[in-house]
């Protein structure tokens, strides 16, 4: 089978905020969708997670047509099933989307697992914030059908999608990937399996120097902030887009950067920032990080 058919099958694995999201615009855009996370609590968590966020949308979508609203919550949360065991459900999937923690090793157990029970025909894909995409497929035998698609949050809001191409890649996969990601209503933009990608080679070093800027008592956090949000445009401000982010993936991210590139000063983990992990602050989604929330 061509594996350039397109996607009607996809399974997200790691209901995080990430999977929740992704799982969400997938439903949403007529694909039928399993969801993976490791126990059955935390997938109720974001069944209700998604159910919120649906509503955001439905609200949006349908205003004060209460029965459109209904039939649009019901046809997208009909089309997501969940399941604890994925190598049970990757048999009948046509892409496999990854968004567990950013940890190598731990990408590795799973895709070497699934490698071993999932068609030839199934996609494999990360959305790894910063991992290499050739090095998390060097596991499987499927090289020219793994591929990057990396996804921002909140994912149902943000329209950019980018479609990661390692040198093993094949044009097909890329092809089905980027076609996939229009139909999810994406903006795709391709891109080499580097660190970071594009945005976020560019986006997570700024948060970093945020980071230090505020060790050095520069200015407040409150001002660092502002200052960026009315003095660049940007939505929010570098401390407040890491405490949403979450501060444990930050950490992750730099930490992994700068164990590979010892030289790459912009790549240096803040120590503030490893001092918040420690303490469990993790940003919004523990209730504090860089702000009480
Ligand atoms: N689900 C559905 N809709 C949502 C939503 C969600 N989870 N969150 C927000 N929305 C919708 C709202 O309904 C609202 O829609 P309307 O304007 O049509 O009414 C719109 O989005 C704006 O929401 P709010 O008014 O609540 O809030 P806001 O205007 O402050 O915007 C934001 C919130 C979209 C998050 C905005 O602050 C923003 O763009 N922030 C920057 C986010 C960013 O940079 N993300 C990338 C992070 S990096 C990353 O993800 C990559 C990585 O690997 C780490
Ligand atoms: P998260 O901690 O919110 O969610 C991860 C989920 O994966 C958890 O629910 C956990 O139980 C589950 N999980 C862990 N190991 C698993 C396994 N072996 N099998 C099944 N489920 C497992 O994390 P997140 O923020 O959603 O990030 C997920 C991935 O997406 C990471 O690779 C991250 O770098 C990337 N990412 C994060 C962001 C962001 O802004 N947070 C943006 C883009 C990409």
């Amino acid at each position: 089978m061509s594996c350039a058919r397109s996607v009607s099958h996809v399974t997200i694995i790691g209901g995080g905020l990430m999977g929740s999201g992704i799982t969400q615009v997938a439903a949403q855009t007529g694909h039928r969708v399993t969801l993976v996370d490791l126990d059955q609590n935390i997938l109720d968590g974001a069944t209700a997670r998604i159910t919120k966020s649906l509503a955001r949308v439905a609200k949006k979508k349908f205003g004060d047509d209460a029965d459109g609203a209904k039939a649009f919550m019901d046809t997208t949360m009909g089309s997501i099933s969940t399941a604890t065991d994925a190598c049970s459900v990757v048999k009948d999937t046509d892409l496999v989307i990854e968004a567990i923690v950013e940890n190598m090793a731990v990408k590795h157990r799973l895709f070497k697992e699934l490698d071993s029970v999932a068609p030839q025909s199934v996609i494999f894909t990360s959305n790894t914030s910063s991992l290499s995409i050739a090095e998390i497929a060097e596991v499987t035998s499927r090289k020219d059908r793994f591929g990057g698609l990396h996804f921002f949050n909140p994912v149902p809001v943000m329209k950019l999608l980018e479609v990661v191409k390692t040198a093993d890649t094949s044009a097909e996969t890329l092809s089905a990937l980027t076609a996939f990601g229009k139909k999810l209503g994406k903006v795709t933009v391709e891109c080499s399996d580097t660190p970071g990608f594009i945005v976020n080679r560019l986006l997570v070093p700024n948060l970093a120097e945020a980071i230090k800027m505020l060790e050095r008592g520069v200015a407040s956090a409150q001002d660092i902030d502002t200052a960026m949000k009315l003095g660049a445009g940007h939505p929010m401000g570098p401390l407040q887009l890491a405490d949403y982010v979450g501060l444990d993936t930050c950490c992750f991210i730099l930490d992994g950067w700068s164990e590979k590139y010892p030289d790459v000063e912009l790549f240096k983990t803040p120590e503030s920032l490893k001092k918040l992990v420690s303490e469990g602050k993790l940003g919004n989604k523990t209730g504090e990080g860089f702000y009480k929330h």
